[in-house]
């Protein structure tokens, strides 16, 4: 129930705007976010990456209402991209593409994400779209089906609590995919996604175990399994070599400032970790979207604003 209220909360951004007036609201969230500038966030994937850490970075921000923001945003990511290549970093941007204006029209979204492919082709680099609530779960798939055509530098992204996403797996393992499996962090009616949590994990274990088959390596495709989930880790581990999978054929990924302890132990086991760093002064709803996950979390934020 919790979780559904703080899903709900993360639509609501007004709020952000007042937790924002205290000052521990920024030092709780910086726990989960790098920082408000790219300075901040670049600082913080340099450091990431001399510890053997593999990178990502979002610019955080969502569902942007005019052509200028979603310009911003691309602006942004272009910027991103030319400072990942002069400063000889790893690190991947992961877009929404509602930032880049998907709610304005497939035209214009389409038309920044070719612009941040282009340039991340030319530096040698990739963009992952990242997948967002089902209401935009064909387009994003449609969308992505027609660049992976044009660019191989394009990456995806498949939600385990969706019914629909073994199938959709299916289709993506065809196409050679770069492809990350996460459980999903929206709010989805039970027509659509399953309800329990055990059901989504074994639906994780079911798609994972399917993306470390010697065959669907063999097709091309590169699984990163993005989980802070100890068990499906080992689970994944413990499958990749049954199934003898060398270790730069697949990654996991995490969240920056998620299970900090994994950050340190798995790359000195021989596995390859992406570590997604966010930033931006979009803070609020990815923040509550991280509090969601994990009640721990709630009551630390709240333990402060009591006191
Ligand atoms: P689960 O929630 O079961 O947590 C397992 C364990 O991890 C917990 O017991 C706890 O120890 C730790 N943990 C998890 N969340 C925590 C938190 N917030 N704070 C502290 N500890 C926590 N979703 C989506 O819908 N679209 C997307 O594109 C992406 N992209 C994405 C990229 C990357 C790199 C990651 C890691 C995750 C995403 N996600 C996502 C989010 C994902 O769907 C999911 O909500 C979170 O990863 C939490 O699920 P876990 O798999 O970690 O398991």
């Amino acid at each position: 129930m919790i979780r559904r209220l703080l899903l709900y909360l993360s639509t609501k951004p007004a709020l952000g705007r007042h937790l924002e007036r205290f000052t521990f609201t920024k030092r709780v969230v910086r726990r989960f976010v790098a920082g408000e500038t790219v300075g901040e966030a670049l600082e913080v994937i340099g450091e990431l990456e001399r510890r053997g850490l593999l990178t990502a970075v979002t610019y955080l921000g969502e569902n942007v209402t005019t052509p200028k923001e979603a310009q911003a945003a691309t602006e942004t990511y272009l910027y991103l991209l030319d400072e990942i290549h002069r400063r000889g970093l790893a690190c991947v941007p992961s877009v929404k593409l509602t930032h880049l204006g998907l709610d304005l029209g497939t035209g214009l979204c389409v038309e920044n994400l070719e612009r941040l492919l282009d340039l991340a082709r030319a530096h040698g680099n990739r963009v992952w779209v990242d997948m967002e609530d089902s209401a935009y779960t064909d387009r994003t798939l449609a969308l992505y089906r027609d660049l992976r055509g044009r660019y191989d530098n394009v990456a995806c992204v498949i939600q385990a609590y969706l019914y629909r996403s073994a199938a959709d797996l299916e289709d993506l393992i065809g196409r050679a995919a770069t492809v990350r499996l996460c459980k999903g962090a929206y709010r989805e009616p039970p027509r659509l996604a399953f309800p329990g949590k055990a059901q989504v994990d074994a639906s994780y274990e079911r798609l994972m175990t399917r993306l470390l088959s010697r065959e669907v390596i063999a097709a091309g495709v590169y699984p990163a399994l993005a989980t802070h989930d100890e068990r499906l880790i080992e689970r994944g581990i413990a499958r990749a070599r049954e199934q003898g999978i060398p270790a730069e054929r697949f990654e996991f990924q995490m969240l920056y400032g998620i299970r900090p302890d994994l950050h340190r132990s798995l790359p000195g086991r021989g596995v390859r970790l992406r570590v997604l760093v966010s930033f931006g002064e979009d803070w609020y709803r990815f923040f509550v979207r991280r509090l969601a996950e994990r009640p721990a979390n709630l009551l630390f934020f709240l333990r402060h604003l009591v006191r």
